[in-house]
């Protein structure tokens, strides 16, 4: 399994020869200048929720690579309407796709399209694929549900939104790692606006002092489970 940071919120994630790709939110981004939205694969795309800053990029790349759009069952209405191909899930649900087990877990967010239509109630993904297992949390707060996923399933990976303000915080984020018996973390949705600038040293040093390796990608930069 490769995952690739695209910025924000958004990864690339390849699992043997399928991409799959993760809340695509690159050409509103200025951060992420150096990927061009028009030249990324998908086989898949993951929307956690339906705010802009994770769905922008959805349709205009759905459309070129005909790839199917997995999310809650209305955002994944919400582009079926446009006549893109979509595979709706809700909160709990499980699916085997080619590249593994998929699950669309809770996450403490709200979740409306750019419109203000209702997007569904936001969520987090795990990833069984290959011999890996990964958390894509999604914009949420720390919460008691994160607790669940451990009694099911061991990870190799979580990856936690960390740059507060509209998400979780450095400090909840360790304490969600705990939640979710995960010490190996790449931290996203940091830095792109103001509200969730951070500091980079001090994350890292603050999860490290707790036994935990948080790792930060530059945009573009790809890790190997
Ligand atoms: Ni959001
Ligand atoms: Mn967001």
């Amino acid at each position: 399994m490769r995952i690739t940071f695209l910025g924000h919120a958004s990864l690339s994630i390849e699992i043997e020869d399928v991409i799959i790709l993760v809340d695509p939110f690159i050409s509103g981004n200025p951060k992420a200048s150096s990927i061009d939205v028009n030249e990324l694969d998908a086989d898949y795309i993951l929307v956690t929720h339906a705010h802009q800053d994770h769905i922008l990029d959805v349709e205009t790349i759905a459309k070129r690579t005909e790839a199917t759009i997995i999310s809650n069952f209305e955002i994944v209405n919400y582009f079926q309407a446009k006549g893109l191909e979509g595979h709706p899930m809700n909160h709990g649900g499980n699916w085997d796709f080619e590249f593994g087990k998929l699950k669309y877990v809770n996450a403490i967010h709200t979740s409306s399209f750019p419109d203000g239509k209702y997007g569904g109630q936001p969520g987090g993904f795990i990833i069984e694929g290959e011999r890996k297992t990964i958390y894509i949390a999604g914009d949420t707060a720390l919460t008691m549900d994160m607790k669940l996923i451990p009694m099911h399933t061991r990870l190799d990976l979580a990856i936690l939104p960390i740059g507060d303000n509209f998400t979780m915080g450095i400090e909840d984020a360790i304490l969600a790692s705990d939640f979710v018996k995960c010490d190996k973390i790449l931290g996203y949705h940091f830095d792109t606006f103001g509200y969730i600038e951070i500091d980079h040293e001090m994350a890292k040093r603050k999860f490290f002092e707790q036994g935990k390796d948080l790792m930060l990608l530059d945009i573009g930069d790809s890790i190997e489970l």
